[in-house]
C-alpha cells in the first residue's frame, strides 16, 4: 500500500451522535448556526478547527517523530483538532469521528481529507493523460466515480484538482496537472470540480474539491519541485490564475491549497495578495484556504518567518486559513491573539469559513453520513466505474507519429512486445493512486492477450532495479542489459516489434523532479538494439511527463503516448494498436527537442527578433537546434485524416462567431479536437503568437463533413495588463482553426466597438 492508515485504534462504542440527521439548512441559517457556534467556542477550540492533522508521519514532509500519535487523537477529544488527513475507510474515519463529535465539548465534526487525484480505489490515467482526452465530460466523471468511491470510505475532501500550469516537464507534479495551456487548464479545472463536488454537496457521495496550489508552483526555477518562482504579473494573471478563477467563478470550488514556493519573493502561504486581496476579496471566495503540509513552518527556511510565532502570525493575516501540519497555529495562534499581534476578527472568520464548508457538507446534520451504511463499500471498483476509467484510458492515449501506417496493427501478424514496462501492473497505476492497491493494474501483456493477438513477450531491461515504494526514488536500471540478445532475437522473428518503454509509476509526481528526461536507463540502448534488428517497431511510452523522443522521432516509424492510464492501461493500450480504438488525443503539453530548449511551449511571445532567418545570426535561435518543439501542443494523429476548411468569420453586436468545416477524409472513424487559436498581433501588452480559445470533440464517420462554431466574447478577447487589470483591445485579431497549435487555416477580424 502507497498510505499507511490510521493503525490500532479500535472503534468506539456506539454512543449516538450529538447531531441528528436533518436536511441541509438554508445559507442563512448556516451563518446564524456558525455564529451561535463562535460565540460558544473558546480560543483553544477556534484554533482546533484550523487546524489539521496526518494520520501517519512522514508522508509527504517532515513531521515530529515520537510517540505523538496517541497524543493527536488526545486533542482530537479535546476539540483542539478540525480536520484529519490520510484517515481513509469507513471504521477508521467513524473511529475518529467519534472522537470529535462523542467526546469533544462541542461536538463539532472534523472533515477528512485525501489526494484523491486520479481515481480512488478504481485508478483512471493521471491528470495530465487525462487533459490529452481533451473530453471535459469523461473527465468530470473520472472526477465524479473518484468522489463516489472516496466518500464511500468516510472521505469528505479531496486536495485535488492541481491547477498548477506548468513549461518544465522536468517538474515531477507535471503529471498532476492539465499542462501548459491556461485555456484548457481551466476547462479541466471546473469540470473536475464539478465531478467532485457534483450538484450538491450534501449528498453523501460527493465531496469538496481544492484548487490547488496558489500560486506558481508549477513555475518552480529549473522544473525542482519545492524551487523558487519568479515571474510577472503578466505571466501570473494571464498564465497562471485563470485555472484558479474559473473553478471559483463556474464551478464554485470550496477549499484552495497555497503552495510550498515563494512567488517573486513571498512564500505563498505569506502571501496576503493571492489570499486576501484576489482569492478572497476580488474574485469572492468563501470557502477556506489550507496550507500544504507544514508551508507555514517552511516560511522560516524561506528566510521571511523570524520564528514559528512570526510563522502564524503571518500566514493568518495572509489569509492562510487551515494549518496542514506544520503546528504553527497550534503552539502560537492562541499568545498572538492574546497578545493583541493577531487580530481575534481573522481567526473568526478562517473559522467561520471552514464550519461553512462542514456545514455544506452535511457534516452538522449528520457526522457519521460518510460511514453509517456498510454497503456504501461496495461501489469500490464497480465494473461501471472501471468502464469509465477504460473510455478515459483510450481517449487519453495519443498517437505522436505513424508512418506509413505501421498503425494498427494487422490480424495475423506476429508480435515481438518488449519492455518491463509491458509486464508491468503497477507502473500504470501513477504517482497519486489513493487507495489503489499496488501491481493490480491491467498491463499491456495482458492486455495483449485479451484481445487476442498474436505474440511474444520479452522483457528486454528492467526499468528500476530493487523494490520501488513510496516515498523512495526508483533507482533506475543502468548497467543490467542480460536481457537484450533475447528480446532483438523474438524481434528478428516478429513481423512487428511494439516496445513499451518510460518511465516507472514513481518516476513522476511530487519530489521527482528530473534533469535529463530521456528513457531511463538502459532503455534508450535497447530501443536502438531492437530497432536495428527490426525496423518495424512501434514505441509505446508511458510516462508521467513528455521525454525527450528525438532519436525516436528521427528513427522509429510509429509512436504512441500512453502515459500512466491506470487500471484499464492493457485494455487501452491494446485497443489502441489493434485498430479496436482509433486514437484521438492531443498533447496538453509540448514535447521538447532538448533539455536545454525548456520552457518550450506554444503560447510564447514573438521577440522582437523572430524567425526563422534563412542564413542569419541575430535572431532569436539557438544554433544548434530548432525554435519548435518536437510535438507541439494540441498535436495528436488518428488512423484517419481530417480536412479543415470554410473558415469564417461573422461579427454581430461585438459578438463573434467563428465557422469551420471539419471532413473526414480516410477510412476509418474517428474523433477529432477542432481547436481554435487567437493571436492579437498588437496590443498594449505583447501578446502570445497563439492562444488556444475554443475547442469542440467531434466524431465523424469516413465522407462526413460537419460545421463547428465557436463563440468569441471579450472573456476570450481579453488580457489581463501589467497591473493586473483586465482588458479588451480594438484592433485586428487573428484567427486559426485546426487539429494542433500549428493549425494554418487563418482569418482575421478587426473589432472595432461594441
Ligand atoms: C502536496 C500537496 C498534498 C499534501 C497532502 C503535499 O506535499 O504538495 O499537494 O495535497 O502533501 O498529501
Amino acid at each position: 500500500m502507497i498510505r499507511k492508515f490510521l493503525a490500532g485504534l479500535a472503534v468506539m462504542a456506539g454512543l449516538s451522535p450529538v447531531f441528528s440527521p436533518v436536511a441541509a439548512l438554508a445559507q442563512d441559517d448556516v451563518e446564524r448556526q456558525i455564529d451561535a457556534l463562535l460565540a460558544e467556542m473558546t480560543l483553544e477550540e477556534k484554533i482546533g478547527q484550523l487546524t489539521q492533522y496526518s494520520s501517519f508521519w512522514d508522508a509527504t514532509g517532515p513531521a515530529p517523530q515520537g510517540g505523538e500519535q496517541e497524543e493527536k487523537f488526545d486533542q482530537v477529544r479535546d476539540g483542539r483538532v478540525g480536520s484529519m488527513l490520510n484517515v481513509v475507510g469507513r471504521d477508521e474515519v467513524r473511529a475518529v469521528q467519534e472522537l470529535a463529535v462523542e467526546d469533544s465539548r462541542l461536538g463539532i465534526p472534523l472533515i477528512f481529507g485525501y489526494d484523491v487525484v486520479h481515481g480512488h480505489k478504481t485508478i483512471f490515467p493521471i491528470p495530465l493523460a487525462e487533459a490529452a482526452s481533451w473530453d471535459l465530460d469523461l473527465i468530470e466523471q473520472s472526477a465524479r466515480i473518484a468522489a463516489i468511491e472516496a466518500a464511500a470510505q468516510g472521505l469528505n475532501w479531496t486536495f485535488a484538482p492541481m491547477v498548477d500550469i506548468s513549461r518544465d516537464p522536468r517538474w515531477g507534479r507535471v503529471m498532476e496537472g492539465a499542462g501548459e495551456d491556461p485555456y484548457l487548464g481551466s476547462r479541466v479545472a471546473v469540470a473536475r470540480v464539478n465531478g467532485f463536488q457534483g450538484d450538491d454537496l450534501s449528498a453523501d457521495d460527493t465531496i469538496a474539491a481544492t484548487i490547488k496550489h496558489l500560486a506558481g508552483y508549477g513555475f518552480s526555477e529549473g522544473g525542482r519541485d519545492y524551487n523558487t518562482v519568479d515571474v510577472g504579473s503578466v505571466t501570473l494573471h494571464n498564465i497562471i490564475l485563470p485555472p484558479f478563477k474559473a473553478a471559483i467563478d463556474e464551478a464554485n470550488v470550496r477549499t484552495a491549497m497555497n503552495s510550498f514556493n515563494t512567488l517573486n519573493g513571498v512564500p505563498a502561504t505569506g502571501d496576503s495578495y493571492l489570499q486576501r486581496d484576489l482569492l478572497k476579496g476580488a474574485w469572492g471566495f468563501d470557502g477556506f484556504i489550507v496550507s500544504d503540509w507544514g508551508s507555514g513552518r517552511e516560511m522560516i527556511d524561506h528566510g521571511f518567518a523570524a520564528s514559528e510565532r512570526d510563522a502564524a502570525e503571518l500566514a493568518i493575516e495572509a489569509g492562510s486559513d487551515m494549518d496542514m501540519e506544520s503546528y504553527v497555529y497550534r503552539d502560537h495562534l492562541a499568545d498572538l491573539v492574546e497578545s493583541g499581534d493577531v487580530d481575534i476578527a481573522l481567526v473568526d472568520d478562517a473559522v467561520r469559513r471552514v464550519l461553512r464548508v462542514k456545514h455544506e457538507l452535511g457534516l452538522f446534520a449528520d457526522p457519521y453520513r460518510y460511514v453509517d451504511d456498510p454497503a456504501q463499500e461496495d461501489i469500490l471498483m464497480a465494473p461501471a466505474h472501471r468502464a469509465i476509467a477504460l473510455e478515459v484510458a483510450k481517449d487519453s492515449i495519443v498517437l505522436l507519429k505513424n508512418e506509413d501506417s505501421l498503425l494498427p496493427l494487422k490480424q495475423g501478424e506476429k508480435i515481438a512486445l518488449i519492455g518491463a514496462l509491458a509486464a508491468d501492473k503497477d507502473t500504470p497505476l501513477g504517482n497519486w493512486r489513493a487507495a489503489g492497491e499496488s501491481d493490480t493494474a491491467v498491463s499491456v501483456v495482458e492486455g495483449f492477450e485479451a484481445a487476442g493477438v498474436d505474440f511474444t513477450y520479452r522483457e528486454g531491461a528492467a526499468v528500476q532495479v530493487g523494490e520501488a515504494g513510496f516515498p523512495q526514488p526508483v533507482v533506475v536500471n543502468t548497467s543490467d542489459r542480460s536481457g537484450f540478445d533475447a528480446a532483438v532475437a523474438a524481434a528478428r522473428k516478429a513481423d512487428k516489434v511494439v516496445l513499451v518503454l518510460g518511465e516507472d509509476g514513481l518516476q513522476s509526481g511530487e519530489g521527482r523532479s528530473r534533469s535529463d528526461i530521456g528513457l531511463p536507463g538502459v532503455q534508450q540502448e535497447l530501443l536502438e538494439a531492437v530497432h536495428a534488428a527490426n525496423p518495424a517497431t512501434v514505441l509505446v511510452v508511458m510516462s508521467g511527463r513528455p521525454l525527450i523522443l528525438d532519436w525516436a522521432d528521427a528513427n522509429i516509424p510509429a509512436i504512441v503516448q500512453a502515459w500512466h492510464l491506470g487500471h484499464e492501461s492493457g485494455h487501452a493500450i491494446a485497443s489502441v494498436v489493434t485498430g479496436a480504438h482509433n486514437p484521438g488525443g492531443k498533447l496538453p503539453m509540448s514535447f521538447p527537442r532538448s533539455v536545454g530548449q525548456i520552457p518550450v511551449y506554444y503560447n510564447y511571445l514573438n521577440t522582437g527578433r523572430p524567425g526563422p532567418l534563412e542564413n542569419e545570426v541575430f535572431w532569436s535561435h539557438y544554433n544548434d537546434l530548432p525554435n519548435t518543439p518536437l510535438y507541439p501542443f494540441g498535436h495528436g494523429l488518428s488512423y484517419t485524416g481530417f480536412a479543415y476548411s470554410e473558415l469564417e468569420i461573422v461579427q454581430n453586436a461585438g459578438a463573434v462567431t467563428v465557422s469551420v468545416m471539419v471532413e473526414n477524409t480516410g477510412e476509418m472513424a474517428g474523433e477529432e479536437v477542432v481547436q481554435l487559436y487567437l493571436r492579437d498581433p498588437v496590443a498594449s501588452v505583447a501578446r502570445p503568437v497563439r492562444e488556444l480559445k475554443g475547442f469542440e470533440k467531434v466524431m465523424l464517420v469516413p465522407g462526413e463533413i460537419t460545421q463547428v462554431t465557436f463563440e468569441l466574447s471579450g472573456a476570450e478577447l481579453g488580457f489581463y495588463d501589467q497591473h493586473g487589470n483586465f482588458t479588451v483591445e480594438y484592433g485586428a485579431f487573428e484567427v486559426y482553426v485546426g487539429g494542433s497549435s500549428m493549425a494554418d487555416l487563418g482569418a482575421s477580424f478587426t473589432r472595432t466597438g461594441d
